[in-house]
């Protein structure tokens, strides 16, 4: 029987990859065979190196993935150097904390930019080149699927993601490509790093396996996601939250 995770010979691109999550999935993805393209509105941080120590190929494309133009930019560079787009990883997000009352216009816009439309048009770009087998990958958080004080903006971006996730995989689904997205609790990234201590600790007080998420757990998911050892699974959603929310 071959191996249900085998990804030898796919191509992926994964945005937000110079650090964190991002960075983690890349490396694992690699691990099990794929050639990736990193990509990032940062330079990244290391991804590159890592993944040509697995011996598997890696560019590095910078890219806002909020607009139209550098994404397009992405997925002609992707082609030009490995001629096909097997995987999609939409993880590249931002987090702006702050209440509805006081929450600046611009905050909102910049996170729906970011988090909704920047998903948006890396899926429609690779869709082009995707054929029967691709797999995109949406990274959500569990705040899209339950609501929590100052994080308004973020979580209603987490929220349209996850449904936009179960739209598309129903656009896709009989051209044999699948959508399914994760839903991330607190995971130790920069993104994460500046939160305050308290609050960390009381959310670490609730979730079951009593410790903070490492950006690996994820690309564990990720990687199930990408493989045919998930086949089956198109609109789907998978909560990697330490058993956070299931006992809130
Ligand atoms: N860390 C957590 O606790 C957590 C929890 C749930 C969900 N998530 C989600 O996981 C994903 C990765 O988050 P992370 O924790 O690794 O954060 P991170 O800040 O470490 O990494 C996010 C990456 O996205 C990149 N990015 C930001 N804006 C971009 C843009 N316009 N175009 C391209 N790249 C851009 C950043 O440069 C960064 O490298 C995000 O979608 C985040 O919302 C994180």
């Amino acid at each position: 029987m071959t191996d249900l995770f085998d990804l030898t010979g796919k191509v992926a691109i994964v945005t937000g990859a110079a650090r964190g999550i991002g960075q983690s999935i890349a490396i694992e993805l690699a691990r099990q065979g794929a050639d990736v393209v990193v990509s990032d509105i940062i330079p990244e941080e290391g991804t590159i190196v890592q993944i040509k120590k697995l011996k598997r190929k890696a560019i590095y494309v910078k890219t806002d993935i909020s607009k139209k133009k550098e994404v397009e930019n992405l997925i002609n560079e992707t082609i030009k150097q490995f001629k096909k787009i097997d995987i999609l990883v939409n993880n590249a997000g931002i987090y702006i904390a702050g209440n509805v009352s006081d929450f600046p216009e611009e905050n909102w816009d910049k996170t729906m930019n970011i988090n909704v439309k920047g998903p948006f048009l890396c899926s429609q770009a690779a869709l082009k080149y995707m054929k029967k087998g691709a797999s995109i990958i949406n990274v959500s958080s569990v705040a899209g699927i339950e609501g929590s004080a100052g994080g308004a903006a973020y979580c209603a971006s987490k929220g349209a993601i996850r449904l936009f996730t179960k739209a598309l995989a129903a656009e896709v689904g009989a051209l044999g490509i699948r959508v399914n997205s994760i839903h991330p609790g607190l995971i130790d990234t920069p993104m994460t790093t500046g939160l305050d201590k308290k609050m960390k600790d009381a959310m670490l007080s609730k979730f079951l396996l009593k410790r903070v998420g490492q950006p690996v757990d994820i690309a564990g998911p990720a990687v199930f996601l990408a493989s045919d050892a998930s086949a089956y699974m198109t609109g789907s959603e998978i909560v990697a939250d330490g058993g956070w929310i299931c006992a809130l």
